[in-house]
Parts: C-alpha cells; sequence; structure tokens
C-alpha cells in the first residue's frame, strides 16, 4: 500500500515493529496537513486510541506492553480535515513516575526495583491504557485492573478516577471491554471480583454492570467463576452477555500479594481446565446456562446475536497463551499471531454449541459497524500477522462477510498496523457504509500515518495523513459520531489536571 521505494528494499532489511516502542513523551495538538489522497466528507466524527505512550521510565523498561501509561491519541475529523491530540491520562502512576523518573509502581508484569521490600503487599497501579468509551456523556479511559478514569472531553484533561455515582467500589474492577447494546443504547460492561468468602477463601466471580444512556448505572449482576481467570472481553447480543470462561489461569495469588511474583509471572493455559461458557440474561443478569467444552482461550469477540434459539458468537480462540511471553519481553519480541476466527453457535435452549472456521489468517482485534451491535451484520474486520519475509506483529487486516468471503490488505515490509477500527459514514444503512480507520507505524521513517480505508474494498487506502511523529503501537479504539474536542482551544492545556 504506503510507496516504499522497492530499491531500498533490495539493499536494506525492513525494520521490525520494536522502533514504535519508543517512548512519546511529548503532547501535541495540531492539524495534519500533509494529505495524501481525500479525507471523505461523509466521516465526522471523533477517532480515539488508548496504549501505553511510553515502555520506559528513564533507561528502565517496564516489565511488560500492558504497563505503560495510558496515552489518549484523538482524531477530530470534519469537512474532510483532520485534527490530532495526544494527552497522557493524569493518573496517580502517571505523575509520580514522571516527577521521578524511575518506576513507583507495580504492573501485570512490572516489579517496583528495590526486591521484596518495595513490592510487598503493595496493588498494580492503575495505567488507564487499554481502551476509551464515550457513553452517557462521559469519556473513560479503561483499564481492566481498576475503575475507569474520566477525561474532559473537550480538552483530553483528567478529572479523576469515575465511580458511577459510587457504584464502582474501591474493590471493583472494570473492564476495558465493555460493549453497547444496540436495542437500547445501553452499555454493558463487567469485572473480576469477589462475591464474598467460603471455606477456601474469596468466592470468585464477574461483576456484571448495565448502564443506561444517561450514563446511570442500573442493573448489576453476579456470575460465580471456580478460578481466577484471565478474563478481558465478553460478547453481548440483545438478550444475553455471553461469557466464554476462559483456561487462562491467574495462578495463585499469593505471591503476587507477597510481592515476591508479578501477575505476569503466574499467569498460565491450564489444558486441565475446561473453558466454560456462561450465558447471563440481561433482563435479570441472571445466568441461564452454562456450557463446558475443550479448553482454550479468547482474549477478543466480535458481534453476537440471536437466530431463533441460537446466539452467534464471533471470538479469536487459541490452546495456549503464549502471547503472554511476547508481551512480557516485547522489545525482543517476534511475532504475535492472534487467535483462530471462529463463529461459535450455541443454543441457549439445548446447550448445543458448534462453531466454524472462518479464515485460515489468524487474527485479533475484531471490530464492526456499531449501528449493528447485538443484531445481524454481514461485516467484521481484524488485525492480522501476514508472512512477507519481515513477520511481526500486526502488518495486516482482513474483511470477512457473513459468508465467508476474506479480503485480506497486507502492509509493505517495514509498515505496522494494529486494529482496524470501523467508522460509519455519515446516514450510513448498510455494514459496509463507512471506512476503516488505521494507524500505521513506517519503520522506514519512524513515523505513523492515519490511513483510511473504504470499508466496501480494502485493496487500496483512499487517504493517508501523516504525523509529525511515531505513534506508540495502541491496543484499542474508539469512534463516536460527533467531534468531541474543542478543537479552537486544542492547544491550551484544557480542564483538569
Ligand atoms: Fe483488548
Amino acid at each position: 500500500m504506503t510507496a516504499v521505494d522497492d530499491t531500498r528494499l533490495e539493499t536494506t532489511d525492513a525494520p521490525t515493529m520494536h522502533g514504535a516502542l519508543a517512548n512519546l513523551d511529548e503532547e501535541h495538538s495540531y492539524w495534519l496537513d500533509e494529505v495524501q489522497g481525500e479525507v471523505p466528507v461523509d466521516l465526522e466524527g471523533t477517532f480515539i486510541r488508548n496504549g501505553p505512550g511510553r515502555q520506559r521510565i528513564g533507561d528502565t523498561p517496564y516489565g511488560h506492553w500492558f504497563d505503560g501509561c495510558g496515552m489518549l491519541s484523538v482524531f477530530s475529523i470534519a469537512d474532510g480535515t483532520v485534527h490530532f491530540k495526544n494527552r497522557y491520562v493524569r493518573t496517580p502512576k502517571y505523575l509520580k513516575e514522571t516527577a521521578t523518573q524511575q518506576i513507583q509502581y507495580r504492573g501485570f508484569g512490572t516489579q517496583v526495583p528495590g526486591g521484596l521490600r518495595k513490592n510487598i503487599g503493595r496493588m498494580p497501579g492503575n495505567p488507564a491504557n487499554t481502551n476509551s468509551v464515550y457513553h452517557g456523556g462521559r469519556l473513560l479511559a479503561l483499564y481492566e485492573g481498576g475503575r475507569p478514569y474520566e477525561i474532559h472531553p473537550g480538552s483530553l484533561g483528567t478529572i479523576g478516577e469515575y465511580t458511577y455515582d459510587g457504584e464502582l467500589k474501591k474493590s471493583n474492577v472494570f473492564s476495558a471491554h465493555g460493549h453497547f447494546h444496540g436495542p437500547t443504547g445501553h452499555w454493558v460492561n463487567f469485572g473480576t471480583g469477589s462475591m464474598g468468602f467460603g471455606r477456601k477463601g474469596p468466592k470468585l466471580c464477574f461483576n456484571i454492570f448495565r448502564i443506561d444512556t444517561a450514563g446511570k448505572m442500573i442493573a448489576k449482576g453476579q456470575l460465580p467463576v471456580d478460578y481466577f481467570p484471565f478474563a478481558h472481553d465478553f460478547a453481548l447480543s440483545a438478550k444475553y452477555a455471553i461469557f466464554f470462561v476462559n483456561s487462562i489461569n491467574m495462578g495463585p495469588v499469593g505471591k503476587v500479594m507477597l510481592g515476591a511474583a508479578s501477575i505476569s509471572d503466574g499467569v498460565h493455559f491450564d489444558d486441565s481446565l475446561p473453558m466454560q461458557i456462561a450465558i447471563v440474561d440481561l433482563d435479570t443478569m441472571q445466568e441461564v446456562r452454562r456450557i463446558e467444552t475443550a479448553p482454550g482461550a479468547i482474549v477478543h469477540f466480535g458481534n453476537a446475536f440471536e437466530e431463533g434459539d441460537e446466539i452467534v458468537v464471533d471470538a479469536m480462540h487459541s490452546d495456549q497463551f503464549d502471547a503472554n511471553e511476547a508481551l512480557s519481553d516485547i522489545f525482543n519480541a517476534t511475532a504475535l499471531k492472534g487467535g483462530e476466527w471462529r463463529r461459535y453457535r450455541i443454543n441457549v435452549a439445548t446447550g448445543a454449541l458448534g462453531y466454524e472456521v472462518m479464515t485460515q489468517t489468524n487474527s485479533e482485534f475484531p471490530t464492526f459497524n456499531q449501528r449493528k451491535a447485538c443484531e445481524r451484520n454481514e461485516l467484521t474486520f481484524s488485525a492480522a500477522s501476514v508472512e512477507n519475509g519481515h513477520d511481526s506483529f500486526f502488518n495486516g487486516f482482513q474483511r470477512i462477510t457473513r459468508n465467508g468471503d476474506v479480503q485480506l490488505h497486507t502492509l509493505d515490509p517495514g509498515f505496522y498496523g494494529s486494529e482496524p477500527l470501523f467508522a460509519p459514514s455519515k446516514h450510513s444503512a448498510e455494514d459496509d457504509d463507512g471506512y476503516i480507520l488505521e494507524v500505521v507505524y513506517d519503520g522506514f521513517a519512524h513515523r505513523s500515518s492515519l490511513v483510511i480505508f473504504r470499508a466496501s474494498d480494502i485493496s487500496e487506502p483512499i487517504a493517508s495523513l501523516p504525523l509529525r511523529h511515531h505513534l506508540p503501537h495502541q491496543f484499542h479504539g474508539f469512534w463516536h459520531d460527533e467531534v468531541l474536542l474543542d478543537v479552537a482551544k486544542a492547544g491550551s492545556p484544557g480542564l483538569g489536571t
């Protein structure tokens, strides 16, 4: 896709994705005035990405990709123009580590330097680095190991930890993968927690939260689980929340609590644990069916919807968790393949379960037109790792139709993308009436671009807008149909801290 001088490829090995792991410590705000192609005028709104903006404090790298401080990158798009602004979430972790230039908080895979004494009994910090959502009039930065942070949407200033009027208790965590409930406009999320103590210790559960369009938390539920699973995402249909309780066990937490090990040290795929599929009725918030199947793990889900007694669920399935080794040694990681794209059919009435494999190219980060959330959609996109002689993650993305037609876009060697986010065009009615927004890192120039494709055909981009700098690889993006940033004041420090 992006123009690369062929002679450079003949004489030079293409760069890996590691260049984009460099810190972006600076905060910017400017119009993207370099445009190759044309930004469509029926694309209007806010494209927000969240991810760790830095992987090092001073010369010290964090111990895991998940532990860098969250940085929001906001592309405001209107009238064929694009404005860019990035701003770190001012968590206590960000503020203290910035001031001291030292690691001050434990993380998923990071220990505070200084041994046991520095880690004993200390909970991991909240980097607010995984995803974002704008719902009920509030912009939140999300991280599954803590509560969300509220961000001023006009300035990206950090307002503070957000609790939904005290409904999220200090002990609650709130996943980075809530889902829109299409029929009502509600937002449903979950977090791992406990529902009291039993003879064996805490009785673990998933806390489930339902939030109405005004942003009020109107219902809660609890789903018991037998062990402490790595629980990152779930699927949502019109009637049900569907949890795949996977075979990735967080392991005994004793050593973690004592400070002798990080969470990542203990997390492992346990092939003696069957994967359980638990279905929760959204009206009653009660479990209505649980099905056991072969050991497995699903990190990310696409859409889900009902057809008669069946729920159809798109899911990225793995039978191992080798990815954690790459994530905890990110500066040396060479590949992250993603999962096998499965389309499950779950019969709620009988418990029958089946699936088909949708593509031979493994992938992650499925996205689709959110206007089709919880109903039958015809089109889903995902990030892919493609063998192109310079294998690394993620260097392609794919488009898959409901009937299984696959279109794969491979980036040139030395270019790396991530989650291909779907943005509907104004007045969009059909699944493919919109655009794919992909942030692409150019390893040759050490610079990133916003690249826009038509969702109906991803063979070539229709616009590419280089930033003035690189953008560290992010995790997840979010699209909202209005421009939220106060672009006229976007250069000012803004509200919040
Ligand atoms: Fe995720």
